[in-house]
């Protein structure tokens, strides 16, 4: 069985200060639990690039993995501005946020470059969340399905099956990313489907049935139960409601409480 995953993407907010307060606001509600919640579900947390060493600090013990949210293909060299797998390695970061739609739309991250990342992040054995979703525009148009699989594809290209178990996907419409608007359980569960149909013929029925497929965009703690019920639907990707240590505690309980 897949273990679930509920990761918080803080995006650009918090200072050291507070992201310490909320990093032990969660551990003082979770790290009591997780002899038991542990065993089911998986806990990642992915500050902002110049927060990791205090967020590792203030995660040391815990069953809490350590994200980032970007990072570049080469692992060194005259790239102003940017950050390494080796270096994210470095500050005990596991797991590592690739092509979320604000790189794609606003960073104009393609399909290509994110491959490229992905390829790094496997390369130094770092566990890529490969994030696709389609815009309002093309669901509207009925392209969903279509921009999906280029999507997924794109980020997956020339990777052998061994490697494409090793990735994690976040399905994140881009039309319910912090706008309060949320695909519906049985939206999130058509495009989860489609997704792992896509994945069973590109890396075979095992594989594709191991790989774990995040539903991101708008998830709160009212409404995740109802998501990670369904089927395909392996945990959750939270912006917004991660920045509270009782929302996020609570949908890392989903389904238990
Ligand atoms: P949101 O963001 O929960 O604020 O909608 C999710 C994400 O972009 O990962």
């Amino acid at each position: 069985m897949r273990k679930k995953l509920f990761a918080a993407n803080w995006k650009m907010n918090l200072g050291p200060v507070q992201a310490r307060e909320l990093v032990r606001a969660i551990r003082a509600q979770l790290d009591p639990q997780f002899a038991t919640l542990g065993k089911e579900r998986e806990v990642m947390i992915a500050p902002p690039a110049i927060l990791i060493p205090a967020v590792q600090q203030e995660l040391a013990g815990a069953a809490i993995a350590l994200g980032a949210q970007n990072m570049h293909f080469e692992d060194q060299g005259a790239f102003t501005g940017e950050i390494s797998a080796p270096m994210l390695k470095a500050y005990g970061v596991t797991h590592v946020i690739l092509g979320h739609s604000e790189r794609r739309h606003i960073f104009g991250e393609t399909d290509e470059l994110i491959n490229k990342k992905v390829k790094s992040a496997l390369r130094h054995d770092l566990i890529p969340v490969l994030c696709v979703g389609e815009t309002l525009a093309q669901r509207e148009a009925g392209d969903t399905t279509q921009v999906l699989t280029n999507q997924l594809l794109g980020g997956l290209a020339e990777l052998e099956s061994h490697q494409i178990a090793k990735v994690t996907i976040a399905y994140e419409p881009v039309w319910a990313i912090g706008t309060g608007k949320t695909a519906t359980p049985e939206q999130a569960q058509r495009e989860h489907g489609a997704l792992r149909a896509t994945l069973i013929e590109r890396a075979g029925r095992a594989v594709a049935h191991g790989v774990r497929i995040l539903y991101g965009g708008s998830v709160t703690a009212e409404n995740v139960d109802s998501l990670v019920s369904r089927p395909d639907i392996d945990g959750a990707l939270v912006g917004g409601a991660s920045l509270k240590a009782d929302s996020f505690v609570r949908i890392v309980r989903a389904l238990t409480v």
